[in-house]
């Protein structure tokens, strides 16, 4: 055993290797980082951008003194550029500014299959029951709404893990994880299980440990995360509403919470923002850019925090020639117009974000009465089947993010969680609970898709 002496001399020498050593996917360098630049055996400091260099495991990562940046910052008024992907001998939890949907299958969710084939077994006319029956194979979120679901989320990832094994294409299991305490703060339609005066937080974060623990039993499968809808564009634009008002503390910490648990077991994860025509309106973007930014920046500006999902379980379409009329006004009348003006305003509060756009069920457009309508729309139709041939180098991945056929919300209006949007007169009607088989609406989206199933 070494004296004393001798050990301090070694410190006067040394101090690099006498501070606390980082831990794999910590934090270990970047503009204004105070805290060790030395990871822990077996992984190497790389840099990821100027503001973060990263613990990564492995010994093929150059230090980071050398390592080029992994994420090029674009300019701040330009869009992020696509640097070509991570080496090839990386595990799949290295963090790379290319596009994490790149090279990757996604994992057909079970559960969602299983409510398709028993709508589609429901439907009488053969041609359609067919058309319904394929939804089963077109990707779309799992959705954990409780803690309950959440052990399910082992089963996929083993799944996924030898479906990956034995066919050798690398897969992703795509989640959102919504369980906020006093979620949907400014409806009722898809009020959640804790609340922030009976222990939400403390639940939340249980909740939280759960997911993240079945994650990190698979780290060699790839895991895509949508974070919380709605809440934090809640805090952007409905801090009049008392709930939203009574959550703002609990939610940021919340956030700040799972985002660094997240990103630290290596989940690719995107915020979610709202959509066109919410976030959309100029007055609205840059106090939007502003708090992602910080939530980012709080959370330790993780390369795994990758962006933002747009439009979740809305009906906008990415792209129009002519806008809705309900959009007038806003100059932001799709979601690509929105993301072109949203990533600027990011960058420039140091948050290179980039996107995915749900499109689940914007087949159909021109539908609404107001542009505010979010349920059940009437005669909505499937749309563009998720792709990363995207057309904007912002935008990661097109993706279904809510599982066409699931309700947004009753139309009883004896319910605790009845929303009044729910019985609006664009609204399909009579509805279930949000969350539930909606079997008439369903079979709407069937035959309203486009393109055509
Ligand atoms: C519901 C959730 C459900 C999700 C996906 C939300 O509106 O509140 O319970 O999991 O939609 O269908």
């Amino acid at each position: 055993m070494k004296s004393t002496s001798a050990l301090l001399a070694l410190v006067a020498l040394l101090p690099a290797f006498t501070q606390a050593q980082t831990a794999q996917w910590g934090q270990c360098g970047g503009i204004g980082f105070t805290g060790s630049t030395t990871c822990v055996a077996g992984s190497v400091c790389t840099k990821q951008n100027d503001y973060y260099s990263q613990c990564i495991p492995g010994a093929q990562a150059p230090p980071a003194t050398t390592a080029p940046p992994a994420t090029s910052v674009p300019p701040a008024t330009g869009a992020p550029s696509k640097p070509s992907s991570a080496p090839g001998s990386t595990p799949t939890t290295v963090p790379s500014a290319s596009n994490p949907f790149n090279g990757f299958e996604i994992y057909l969710s079970p559960y969602y299959a299983a409510e398709v084939a028993a709508a589609a077994a429901k439907i009488t006319d053969p041609t359609l029951a067919a058309k319904a029956a394929s939804v089963a194979k077109i990707p779309t979120f799992t959705w954990f709404d409780t803690v309950d679901k959440v052990p399910q989320l082992g089963t996929y990832l083993a799944d996924a893990q030898s479906i990956q094994k034995s066919t050798g294409k690398k897969q992703i299991v795509q989640i959102v994880v919504y369980d906020l305490p006093d979620r949907d703060c400014a409806a009722k339609a898809s009020n959640g299980e804790f609340s922030i005066a009976n222990n939400g937080q403390a639940n939340y974060e249980d909740y939280i440990d759960k997911l993240v623990a079945q994650i990190k039993q698979f780290p060699d499968v790839r895991v895509v995360a949508v974070y919380e809808p709605d809440s934090l564009a809640n805090l952007v634009t409905n801090l009049n509403v008392a709930k939203c008002a009574n959550a703002k503390t609990t939610y940021l910490a919340c956030a700040n919470y799972a985002l660094k648990a997240l990103t630290a077991a290596g989940v690719y994860t995107y915020m979610d923002a709202g959509h066109a025509g919410w976030l959309g309106w100029p007055a609205n973007l840059t106090p939007a850019a502003q708090l992602f930014a910080q939530v980012y920046k709080d959370a330790g500006s993780s390369p795994f925090l990758k962006g933002l999902a747009t439009n979740v379980a809305n009906y906008n379409a990415l792209s129009v020639a002519t806008p809705d009329p309900i959009t007038q006004g806003d100059p932001n009348f799709d979601e690509l117009h929105y993301i072109q003006a949203l990533a600027p305003a990011l960058q420039q509060q140091g948050f290179p974000a980039t996107f995915i756009v749900d499109q689940g069920r914007s087949g159909q457009q021109n539908l609404r009465q107001q542009w505010g309508d979010w349920c059940n729309i009437k005669n909505a139709g499937f749309g563009t089947r998720p792709t990363t041939n995207t057309g904007s180098p912002l935008i990661d991945s097109i993706v279904w993010v809510k599982p066409g056929g699931e309700c947004d919300g009753t139309s009883n209006s004896s319910s605790p969680r009845f929303d009044s949007t729910c019985a609006l007169s664009d609204a399909h009607q009579p509805a279930p609970e949000a969350g539930t088989w909606f079997q008439a609406y369903f079979e709407n989206l069937v035959s309203k898709a486009n393109p055509p199933l």
